[in-house]
């Protein structure tokens, strides 16, 4: 699949469902958020159908986001269904890490590459603060058990403040050099502003070889994080839904008042 500015799409990121384990405060306020109702979101089946499609149309690299995709029930069972389709080079999941420890062996058996693991601090007390919630420990144990799992490379995702000199970051980094982990730094976004910035060791927020679309949990095809467009596969059928994406893919994005990382996985 080609754009209108000649850009090659071949990669799709799924979020398979809104929900989340953790509240990190640049992503979700406390209270939590008004989630998408169950009757909405696609069955497994259906978010099959449309990775067969753009499969069909080119598309050989799938991301499983969330929230967190580990939330969701029967998770292992639908990264076989989609392992399970000719075509696809590269199979990765973004996690916050917390079910890992669980879920790593199973997803590898079921036919998952890689795995991406949120981790902004390696400091038990500030990460409570930026997940609310979270117990670093289950981090720890479940990149141990990426690894032995099998899951490779793993990449980690740091959020960072300013830059990837500051404090937490530099720690983070160093955990990754020790135990042959890929550092990826995230400058914080704000999608409402618009404001995001290039993603050091990433390919993401550099528009003009933006290969991307994004599925949500409840069938929406977006074709830019920063744009409000959206053409929905139940309403539209999934042929429709990717040629209206794709034909209006645009050339930067700029505000999405609409979207939230939690239901688009980032
Ligand atoms: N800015 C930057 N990154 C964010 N993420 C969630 N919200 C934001 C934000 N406002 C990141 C998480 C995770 C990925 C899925 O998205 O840290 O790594
Ligand atoms: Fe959950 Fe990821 Fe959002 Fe944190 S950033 S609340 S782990 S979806």
């Amino acid at each position: 699949m080609y754009d209108r500015f000649n850009r090659k799409i071949n990669y799709l990121r799924i979020s398979v469902t809104d929900r989340c384990n953790l509240r990190c405060v640049y992503c979700m306020p406390a209270e939590g958020v008004e989630l998408m109702q169950h009757k909405d979101i696609l069955r497994f089946e259906e978010i099959v159908e449309v990775v067969k499609y753009a499969v069909s149309q080119g598309v050989d690299k799938i991301r499983i986001t969330g929230g967190e995709p580990l939330v969701k029930k029967g998770i292992v069972d639908l990264i076989r269904m989609i392992a399970e389709i000719d075509g696809i080079k590269d199979f990765g999941m973004t996690t916050n890490g917390i079910f890992l420890d669980k879920y790593a062996q199973q997803l590898a058996d079921a036919g998952l590459h890689r795995v991406n693991i949120s981790l902004d601090t390696i400091n038990p007390e500030k990460y409570r603060k930026i997940t609310r919630t979270g117990d670093i420990t289950q981090v720890f144990k479940g990149i141990e058990a990426a690894k032995k799992a099998g899951l490779n490379p793993i990449k980690i995702n740091c959020v960072v403040q300013k830059s990837f000199d500051e404090p937490d970051a530099r720690d983070v980094a160093e955990l990754c050099k020790n135990n042959n982990l890929q550092i990826r730094y995230i400058n914080e976004m704000n999608l409402e502003t618009g404001s995001f910035s290039v993603v050091n060791g990433g390919i993401g927020g550099n528009c003009s070889i933006c290969n991307r679309l994004r599925l949500t949990a409840n069938g929406d095809i977006m074709p830019c994080l920063f744009s409000d467009l959206r053409f929905n596969v139940r309403e539209l059928g999934i042929e429709k839904a990717f040629k209206f994406a794709i034909g209006e893919k645009p050339k930067s994005g700029h505000v999405a008042k609409k979207s939230q990382f939690y239901s688009i996985g980032g």
